[in-house]
């Protein structure tokens, strides 16, 4: 009896533990797994606009002429820089037709690339083929400009 009941409690802990440890199930750096991620576990398009930079908005190269950027809840709710690990914005690209082209992503993971911010960097086609990404030299040295705001240059944070 004690020790069925002992067991129960041991069950009810782990339970807890499993249900609040944080951010758990967020991918590393693996462009396979955050395709999963945004697209099955955390569906992206059901995540938010900023209110500042809201649906389809015209952009600039190398970019393409239009594109939506949506950003995840830990992102959404930043108010300072640097925002927090687990940030992630996708950005959908459209072409001159408003036919949608490709993904791009950055993603902050905790020492990933502390020199550069921490961001993950990954270009995707619609299909999910990733390429380039990682610690994409092209895509750093062009957002360092905004460097202050995090890399982020559609949206003050602070
Ligand atoms: C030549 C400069 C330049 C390069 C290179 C560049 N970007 Fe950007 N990026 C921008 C600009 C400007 C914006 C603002 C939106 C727009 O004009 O399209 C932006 C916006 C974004 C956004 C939306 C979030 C934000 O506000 O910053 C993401 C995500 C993004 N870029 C990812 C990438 C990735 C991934 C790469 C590399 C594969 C990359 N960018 C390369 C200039 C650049």
């Amino acid at each position: 009896m004690k020790k069925a009941a002992i067991s129960t409690f041991c069950l009810v802990i782990i339970i807890i533990f499993l249900g609040f440890s944080p951010k758990a199930d967020m991918p590393g750096p693996d462009t396979q797994k955050l395709w999963d991620y945004i697209t099955q576990e955390s569906p992206y398009k059901d995540w938010s606009f900023w209110k500042d930079h809201a649906g389809m908005q015209p952009g600039n190269a190398p970019h393409g002429p239009f594109h939506k950027v949506y950003v995840n809840e830990i992102l959404l709710n930043a108010t300072a820089v640097p925002v927090p690990y687990g940030s992630i914005e996708v950005k959908e690209n459209y072409n001159q037709d408003k036919k949608f082209t490709a993904i791009t992503v950055m993603y902050k993971i905790k020492d990933y690339n502390p020199s550069a911010g921490d961001w993950y960097w990954v270009k995707y086609s619609l299909t999910g083929k990733a390429g380039p990404y990682g610690k994409v030299q092209g895509c750093i040295g062009c957002h360092a400009v905004k460097a202050d705001n995090d890399y982020i240059t559609i949206h003050d944070i602070k």
